[in-house]
C-alpha cells in the first residue's frame, strides 16, 4: 500500500479487545461498520439495537444516557448539547400530538422564558403563566389554557420557591397535559419528580451534575410514553451531546452526590450566618421555617438537602453598592453559572433577568439589592470568611 493510503487505513478498526475498560471510552466516530451488509441494514432498521450513525446515538453518550436514565429513575434519557437544546426538545416532544399550548411557571430561568417568548410563540404555540406554587390560580389556568404542556422548576430561580410536583402533576395528568420539570437546581439527589407523576425531566448537565466548570450539556429523560418521541425527534433534529463533553459529564457525576452533600451543607451554614448579618437585609433559603412553601419543603426535600443556592439582599445596596459588594470578593467568583466546585456569585438584575424592567422584576420580588449564591465545596469557613470582608 502506498504512504497515502497506510495514512487513511492503518492501526483503525481494530476488533474490540476482550477485556473491557474501567470507564467508558470516548468514542468520536461517526459511523459504525458491519462485516455484512444485512446486519447494517437490520441496525437501520432498528431491528437491532446498535450503533449505525452517531445523530441516532454513540456508545459514550448512551453510556451517560443510562447513567442519567438511573439517576432520575425514568424510562430512557436523550443527552444534548446544552441544558437550552434539552428544554427545546423536551417542549416539542410534549407538544407532539397533543395541544399547542403551555402554562408555565412564572419564575422561570431568563432563557427558558426567552425560549418560550422568542420562539414558541411565533410558531404559534400559546404561551400562559401561572404562579405554580398558587394550586387554585395554577388550576385555573390548566382549566381555561388547556395545555398541552405545563412546565416549571424543582427550586425557582432566584427566589428559591418550591412547588408541589406531585399535586401538580395529577393536574396535568387530569388535563392530559404533559408536566416537563427542569430539575437542574434541585438535582435528583434532592427531587426526582418522575418519582412524583411527573412525565418528563430536564438538566443543564453544565451544573451539578458535571460540576466542574468544563463542560456545556443537557439531558432529558422521560416516562416510557413519551420515550419514542424524544428518540424520534432527536434523530431528525440532532441535539446530540458530543463524546467528550459525554465522557466529561459522566466523570463529574461520580462525584456529583459528593458534591451536592456538601454544597447543601454549606449553603446552610452561609444562610444561617447571613440570617443574622448587621449588612443583609433578607435570606431566601429552603430551610427558613417562614419560607412561603415550607410545608411543600418538608414534604418533598429530604431533611438537610435544600439545595447549595443562597439569595440574599444587602441592606440599603443599590446597584453601585451591590457592585462595590462584588468588586470586593476574592474567594467566591464573580461566575454566571452555578452549581460548580467553586463558589460563584452572580447579580440577577444585570444577568438572569437583565431583559426585565425594573418594574417587571420588582413585581417578581427580584429587588435590586438582590444577589444569588452558589455554594461550591470549598471550607465553609473560608466562605464566609469572605462575604464577611466584602460585607464589610
Ligand atoms: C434552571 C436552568 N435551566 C436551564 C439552564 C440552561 O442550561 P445551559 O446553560 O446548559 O443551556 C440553566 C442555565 O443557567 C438553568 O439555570
Amino acid at each position: 500500500m502506498k504512504l497515502h493510503t497506510k495514512a487513511v487505513h492503518a492501526g483503525d478498526r481494530k476488533k474490540p479487545p476482550q477485556a473491557i475498560p474501567m470507564t467508558t471510552p470516548i468514542v468520536t466516530a461517526s459511523s459504525y461498520l458491519y462485516e455484512n451488509t444485512e446486519m447494517l441494514d437490520r441496525v437501520f432498521a432498528g431491528e437491532i439495537d446498535d450503533f449505525a450513525y452517531a445523530r441516532y446515538g454513540t456508545p459514550t453518550a448512551t453510556a451517560l444516557e443510562e447513567l442519567v436514565t438511573a439517576l432520575e429513575n425514568g424510562h430512557g434519557s436523550l443527552a444534548t448539547s446544552s441544558g437550552m437544546g434539552a428544554l427545546q426538545i423536551a417542549l416539542q416532544t410534549a407538544l407532539t400530538d397533543r395541544r399547542h399550548s403551555v402554562v408555565a411557571a412564572t419564575a422561570l430561568y431568563g432563557a427558558t422564558f426567552r425560549m418560550l417568548t422568542s420562539v414558541f410563540e411565533p410558531m404559534g404555540v400559546e404561551v400562559r403563566y401561572a404562579d405554580v406554587c398558587d394550586l387554585d390560580g395554577l388550576k385555573q389556568a390548566i382549566d381555561e389554557a388547556k395545555p398541552g404542556c405545563v412546565l416549571m422548576e424543582t427550586i425557582s430561580n432566584p427566589l428559591l420557591r418550591v412547588g408541589q410536583i406531585d399535586r401538580i402533576a395529577e393536574m396535568s395528568r387530569a388535563a392530559g397535559a404533559v408536566l416537563l420539570v427542569d430539575n437542574t437546581f434541585a438535582t435528583p439527589l434532592l427531587v426526582r419528580p418522575i418519582e412524583l407523576g411527573a412525565h418528563m425531566v430536564v438538566h443543564s448537565l453544565t451544573k451539578y451534575l458535571a460540576g466542574h466548570g468544563d463542560v456545556l450539556g443537557g439531558a432529558v429523560t422521560t416516562d416510557e410514553a413519551n420515550f419514542p418521541t424524544l428518540r424520534a425527534l432527536s434523530k431528525t433534529c440532532g441535539p446530540n451531546l458530543g463524546a467528550f463533553e459525554s465522557y466529561l459529564s459522566m466523570r463529574g457525576i461520580k462525584t456529583f452526590p459528593l458534591r451536592m452533600e456538601r454544597q447543601c451543607a454549606n449553603a446552610c451554614r452561609i444562610a444561617t450566618s447571613l440570617a443574622s448579618h448587621p449588612k443583609v437585609a433578607k435570606v431566601y433559603f429552603p430551610s427558613d421555617p417562614n419560607h412561603p412553601d415550607a410545608e411543600t419543603i418538608r414534604r418533598l426535600l429530604p431533611e438537610g438537602l435544600y439545595g447549595a443556592m443562597v439569595s440574599f439582599e444587602i441592606k440599603d445596596a443599590a446597584r453601585p453598592e451591590v457592585f462595590a459588594f462584588m468588586d470586593k470578593l476574592k474567594l467566591v467568583l464573580k461566575g454566571t453559572s452555578l452549581g460548580d466546585v467553586q463558589s460563584l456569585l452572580l447579580y440577577p438584575a444585570i444577568s438572569s433577568h437583565r431583559d426585565l424592567s425594573p418594574k417587571q422584576r420588582e413585581r417578581m420580588g427580584i429587588r435590586d439589592s438582590l444577589v444569588r449564591l452558589s455554594a461550591g465545596i470549598e471550607a465553609a469557613e473560608d466562605i464566609l470568611a469572605d462575604l464577611e470582608q466584602a460585607l464589610g
